[in-house]
Formats: structure tokens, C-alpha cells, sequence
């Protein structure tokens, strides 16, 4: 038994799990654990069943197509569900800079609809899944749970305000909320429209590696699979009401990240196309993760060269995954993977 009274019979809602982490999360998950799950993920141009192939059509796995923001889909989801794990989002900050309306749409009233649910249905365990950019730019030393917030973007900011949002849960109501952040994720299934996933497809199709500014913006890189082991702590041992950063320990320049992928591809380094800065770009992001090491024993496990090179082979291997989403395709898969399947209600369910 975990601290909020998880069992292993107990069913664990994800949501967005069929994005890049969730997805990772979901697999690791019932890989390890016994638990049956649910899947709640609307599908945005992010989400893909393709990512979530290893455990669709498992009895103990239910996916449900349904948006967070709508109480019944949400209702429809909880229902029965001991403990929720919270990843859904609108998660690319470019996009966020274009128009950040959905992202004040999912992130901040999506996580209130879920939050008010969790209530109702007298849910254990709420982890609410976060990332290290709320602490904003640290420019020297390393952020700790109780810093200072200082969001600056507003993809950033939306899931600032969504872990304070979700903390007052806890404060005003005891729901045993526990907020995660973590640093920057790299691994299989990740939307190429991110740097590692966009970098390496470009290069193997010979197409300029886009970086911005002078390509000094260092970033914490954590594999993805050592982020859901993380989650998988916090589920069952996390103190509710607390925030524990996730952190890789692997601080890296993106242009180190951009000469590591041209040289396992063996590409040239005239791929490197240095383009007009990010407004409000962060240049650096550094966590303390002491916290989740001395209280859950967690600590990241991969080797950040050796996942890397590994990513690197999947998405050379894998090519059909990510050339179907850059062509537009994929929508058509799970269209058609949803035909006939889910009546008419704002949501419906497949195993
Ligand atoms: N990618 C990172 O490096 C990173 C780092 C730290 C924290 N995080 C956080 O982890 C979580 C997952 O990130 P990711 O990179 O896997 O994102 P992603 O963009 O790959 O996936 C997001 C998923 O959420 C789903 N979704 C979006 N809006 C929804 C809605 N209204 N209702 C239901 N589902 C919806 C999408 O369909 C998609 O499957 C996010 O909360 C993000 O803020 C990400």
C-alpha cells in the first residue's frame, strides 16, 4: 500500500496518454504493475494510437477518446478509477506564442474539470505532470520545489498556473494532489516538431537543422521511460501536497545536441541553419532533484549518451512512425481506427 491508499487492484486513469510521454508512461506502467487502465486522450494533431500499440486490445487497458475540458467525457473516464495521472496538454511553447488561447483552454480550465472530477469520485492519488520551465531561466545553480516561479512563456505559464491550481486542491479540499516537474524528455514517439525528433528527421532527410539564436540554450535532458519510473514513484509513495522535480542530470547546449545527432548520421555540419531567436527564450533550465532521490530512492538510470544514440537508431528505423505524421497521414490512421467504433456521445471507448 502507498501513501494515498493505492492498491494494485486499483484503476489508474491517464490522461493524455497518447501523446509522447503519457504513452511511455502507459507502457512502462502496465509492463510493471497489475493495475488496469484507462487512456483519456482527445487525440489533438499530438496525440496518436499508433504510440499507444503495445497495449491496445489488452483487457486491463481501455482507451477513451474524450477532451478534458468536457465534465461528461471527463466523468465518463473517472468513473471507477482510484488514482489519475495527469499529462494531458498543449505542450509546444512556439505554438503557445502563436495563439495561446488553447493553451489557457487545456492546461489551466482542462485541469480544473479534472480536478473537480477527482473530487466527485473521491480519486486517492492525483499526480499533476509538470515541467522544470515554470521555474523560468536559472542562470547559475539549480531550482528547488520551493523557488521562486517565473514562467515565461505562455505554454510555461498555463502549466504554472495549472500545478498552483492543483496544489489549492489539495490546501482547500485534501484532495491528495502531488505536482511532478521534470526536464526535457528525448525518446521514441515524440512529435517531430520538438528538437530532438524534428533534428534527426530532418537529417535523414537531408533538410537544414533549424537552430535557434547562437545555440547556447542549455537544457536538462532526461529519457523519457526514466520520467515515467519517476511518475510510477510519485504515484504510489508520493506525500500529497508536495511537488518533487525530475531531473536528468545531463545539462547540454542544443548545439551539442545537434553535432551529436549530424555525426551518428553521418551528416554534414553545413545541415546547421542558425534562425531568428524565440521571443522570451530561456537560456538555461537546471533543477534540484535531491528531493525524489532521498525520499523515493529514484534517480535517473540512463546513460544520456548511449539513450540518445539509441533514440537516434529508432527514429532511423522507425521511419514510417514519424515520415506519416510530417506527411500529414496519421489522421487519416486513426480516423479510420475510430470508424464505426465509438457512438455518437462526446465519448466513447476501445480496449
Ligand atoms: N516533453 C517534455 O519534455 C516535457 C517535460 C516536462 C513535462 N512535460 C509535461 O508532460 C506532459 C506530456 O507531455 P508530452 O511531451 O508527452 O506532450 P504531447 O504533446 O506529446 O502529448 C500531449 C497529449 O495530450 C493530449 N491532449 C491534448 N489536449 C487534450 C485535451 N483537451 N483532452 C485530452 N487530451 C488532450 C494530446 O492528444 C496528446 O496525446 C505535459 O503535461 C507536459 O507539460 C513535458
Amino acid at each position: 500500500m502507498g501513501r494515498g491508499y493505492l492498491t494494485k487492484e486499483m484503476k489508474i486513469l491517464v490522461t493524455g496518454g497518447a501523446g509522447f510521454i503519457g504513452s511511455s508512461f502507459v507502457r512502462c506502467f502496465m509492463e510493471k504493475r497489475q493495475n488496469p487502465v484507462v487512456t483519456l486522450d482527445s487525440l489533438t494533431y499530438a496525440g496518436n494510437m499508433a504510440n499507444l500499440e503495445a497495449v491496445l486490445g489488452l483487457p486491463r487497458h481501455t482507451f477513451v477518446k474524450g477532451d478534458i475540458c468536457d465534465p461528461s467525457a471527463v466523468d465518463f473516464a473517472m468513473k471507477g478509477v482510484g488514482a489519475v495521472v495527469h499529462f494531458a496538454a498543449e505542450t509546444h511553447v512556439d505554438r503557445s506564442i502563436d495563439d495561446s488561447g488553447i493553451f489557457l483552454r487545456t492546461n489551466v480550465v482542462g485541469t480544473g474539470v479534472l480536478l473537480d472530477a477527482a473530487r466527485r469520485h473521491n480519486v486517492k492519488k492525483f499526480v499533476h505532470v509538470s515541467t522544470d520551465e515554470v521555474y523560468g531561466a536559472v542562470l547559475e545553480g539549480y531550482s528547488t520545489e520551493g523557488g521562486h516561479l517565473h514562467p515565461n512563456s505562455p505554454y510555461s505559464a498555463s502549466k504554472a498556473a495549472s500545478d498552483l491550481l492543483a496544489l489549492s486542491y489539495h490546501a482547500t479540499y485534501g484532495l491528495p494532489v502531488v505536482v511532478t516537474r521534470c526536464s526535457n524528455n528525448f525518446g521514441p514517439y515524440q512529435f517531430p516538431e520538438k528538437l530532438i525528433p524534428l533534428f534527426i528527421s530532418n537529417a535523414l532527410e537531408d533538410k537544414p537543422l533549424p537552430v535557434y539564436g547562437d545555440g547556447l540554450y542549455v537544457r536538462d535532458w532526461i529519457y523519457v521511460d526514466d520520467h515515467s519510473r519517476a511518475v510510477d514513484r510519485v504515484l504510489w509513495d508520493g506525500r500529497a501536497g508536495e511537488v518533487y522535480n525530475i531531473g536528468g542530470t545531463k545539462d547540454k547546449a542544443n548545439l551539442e545536441i545537434t553535432d551529436f545527432i549530424l555525426n551518428k548520421l553521418g551528416k554534414p555540419a553545413s545541415l546547421k541553419k542558425h534562425v531568428q531567436d524565440r521571443p522570451g527564450h530561456d537560456r538555461r533550465y537546471a533543477m534540484d532533484s535531491s528531493k525524489i532521490e532521498k525520499e523515493l530512492g529514484w534517480r535517473a538510470e540512463c546513460n544520456f549518451e548511449e539513450a540518445l544514440a539509441q533514440t537516434i537508431e529508432w527514429y532511423r528505423s522507425n521511419q514510417g512512425w514519424w515520415r506519416t505524421i510530417k506527411s500529414g497521414e496519421y489522421r487519416n490512421y486513426y480516423e479510420k481506427f475510430f470508424a464505426g467504433r465509438l457512438a455518437g456521445s462526446s465519448a466513447g471507448s476501445v480496449n
